[in-house]
């Protein structure tokens, strides 16, 4: 074993989709075991014979049902659209304490994806705060990561920002964001999400103006 974090579990509640897939990729190529959750175990278990197609049978990639992959692992993954964050919270969150979630959901409502439109707790992320309640540390992160980058083994040249509530949770996402060939930054409290979850809406834009379907971020100015 290279590190003992490999040893981690990841849970993606609504890996099925374009963005947990492909982080589910990710992760399981750099060895962790990673449980995808569906509200459809089987559909669950055929995305995971997905990744464990493109990945080989070497990797650790399982499907499960939301709660019951929330209920194995160490780390929890959301990446569900907005719509239905507030619900799949309130299923696993009992699963969800003493671990760190990540949020990756961004609060688009559509049509206006394009507008950055906020939830009254502030970020998606401040209300999984919120939902999910103190025995839970949030981080927020991998919001300005289109899915195009991630369901493959180029390099990704686009950054990611961490947000969330304590330094030692932000540091594990930070490796988590390495694991998956990012470089990740810890870009502070979980108040600062709603900069992070809102600029996705500005590179959505940034995309329909230019023609192009995957636009992100990348920090200058400091040494990596
Ligand atoms: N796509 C991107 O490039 C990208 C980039 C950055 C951030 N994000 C954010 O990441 C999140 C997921 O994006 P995505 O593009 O992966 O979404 P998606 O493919 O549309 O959906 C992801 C999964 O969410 C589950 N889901 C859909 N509707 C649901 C509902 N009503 N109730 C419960 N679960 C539901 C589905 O899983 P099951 O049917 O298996 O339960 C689906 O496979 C969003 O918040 C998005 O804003 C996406």
């Amino acid at each position: 074993m290279k590190d003992e974090n490999l040893l981690l579990s990841i849970a993606i509640l609504g890996g099925t989709g374009k963005e947990g897939k492909g982080l589910a990729y990710r992760w399981a190529r750099a060895g962790y075991h990673v449980l995808i959750g569906s509200r459809d175990a089987e559909k669950a278990k055929t995305a995971a014979d997905d990744v464990r197609g493109m990945l080989g049978e070497g990797v650790s990639v399982n499907g499960l049902g939301n709660l019951e992959a929330a209920k194995e692992a160490n780390i929890v993954v959301l990446t569900v659209p907005y719509s239905a964050h507030r619900s799949t919270l309130e299923a696993v969150k009992d699963e969800l304490q003493g671990k760190i979630l990540v949020d990756v959901t961004v609060p688009l409502v559509p049509p206006k994806v394009s507008t950055v439109q906020m939830p009254a707790a502030g970020s998606a992320a401040q209300e999984a705060k919120e939902i999910v309640g103190d025995g839970v540390e949030v981080c927020a992160a991998f919001q300005n990561i289109s899915h195009e980058h991630l369901l493959g083994d180029s390099d990704v040249e686009c950054d990611v920002l961490v947000t969330g509530t304590s330094k030692a949770a932000r540091e594990e996402v930070i490796k988590l964001t390495e694991a998956a060939g990012l470089t990740g930054w810890d870009a502070g409290p979980i108040q600062n999400s709603v900069v992070v979850e809102g600029l996705t809406s500005v590179l959505i834009g940034i995309n329909k103006k230019y023609g192009s379907t995957h636009a992100g971020i990348k920090i200058t100015g400091v040494s990596r």
